[in-house]
């Protein structure tokens, strides 16, 4: 297998009609090849902005409320006027997916960025004429990984910081943090990283939460130093209302390798099995019983949010 070929946690059916989509550029649905931004964008020459990923099924957002939540408190954090509404940003959903011929299966990256600089330097006031908001709609459906063999983590140096750094709940435009941890990981010949905290205890992965099944128990990181992950949430939440034991913990990586089962959470893949963490094997390395009963529970969960 090639660099190019190695599977990544995001990894989609290619679909051709991805080529010929309308994306949403401050307004307007513009052809995928005529759709760019200034490059005194705050968002390209800073990574100035925040994101939101987000999953069509049957014609609904699901987890829409969850997503605007996060969304408007770090932009707010900022003081990133996303100059619209939650009901106006719905509204922009709706008329991208309809202008694409959406109602399912869907992915998208809603991103919103402090606008165009009038100079080529840092200062946020440089920005004056209001954000950038784009909206990036793909067909997607993820490949499935519940079948066929899971991720390969690798624990690598680079780690989440403290919250007065960068805080990790930000899904801020600049993800280095991430990429230089994927780099690493990449190295190590697995397909995704493993970050801990400042501390030494297992956290999160570059682009997913993260979670372990011991003794039945299902395990992540407080959430102290990842991303506040609607995923994450939801499967605490299902955890719950059907008594499968669920602790956010401190944890290390003797317990980790330790684990039967592991998977990612994050709103493209739903959960990802692993089969690896530094060349250790995690059961069969396929999605094993409790990862399987989660992503049925969950599953149950995004119909019942999407038909109402
Ligand atoms: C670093 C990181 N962790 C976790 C997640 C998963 O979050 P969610 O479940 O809200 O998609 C994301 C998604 O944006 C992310 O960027």
């Amino acid at each position: 297998m090639t660099d190019k070929e190695r599977p990544t946690a995001h990894d989609a059916e290619d679909d051709p009609r991805n080529r010929n989509i309308k994306i949403f550029v401050n307004g307007r649905l513009v052809p995928r090849d005529q759709a760019v931004v200034s490059v005194y964008d705050s968002g390209f020459m800073l990574g100035d902005g925040m994101w939101e990923g987000l999953r069509l099924y049957d014609g609904r957002w699901a987890f829409f409320d969850d997503h605007m939540d996060r969304l408007f408190d770090s932009c707010r954090a900022v003081s990133l006027d996303i100059g619209m509404s939650r009901e106006e940003i719905a509204a922009a959903l709706a008329m991208t997916a309809e202008a694409n011929g959406m109602t399912s299966d869907a992915h998208c990256r809603l991103m919103v960025t402090r606008g165009v600089k009038m100079r080529p330097f840092q200062h946020p006031t440089l920005s004056r004429s209001g954000p950038t908001v784009v909206i990036i709609m793909e067909h997607s459906k993820p490949v499935d990984r519940m079948e066929g063999a899971g991720i390969r983590l690798a624990t690598v140096p680079q780690v989440r910081g403290l919250p007065h750094a960068q805080d990790a709940k930000f899904n801020s435009h600049s993800k280095l943090n991430c990429v230089i941890a994927c780099l690493q990981a990449e190295a190590a010949g697995a397909d995704e990283a493993l970050m801990l905290d400042p501390h030494g205890f297992v956290n999160t992965t570059n682009s997913c939460n993260f979670f372990i099944v011991r003794r039945g128990e299902v395990w992540t990181s407080t959430g102290d130093y990842c991303m506040n992950g609607v995923t994450r949430a939801k499967v605490i939440e299902v955890c719950r209302a059907n008594a499968i034991p669920v602790f956010e913990k401190n944890y290390s990586l003797y317990e980790a390798y330790g684990a039967e089962e592991a998977f990612l959470t994050g709103t493209f893949g739903a959960q990802t099995p692993v089969a690896l963490i530094d060349g250790k094997a995690i059961g069969d390395g396929t999605a094993g019983p409790v990862t399987r009963r989660i992503r049925a529970l969950y599953e149950d969960l995004v119909s019942a949010e999407t038909s109402r």
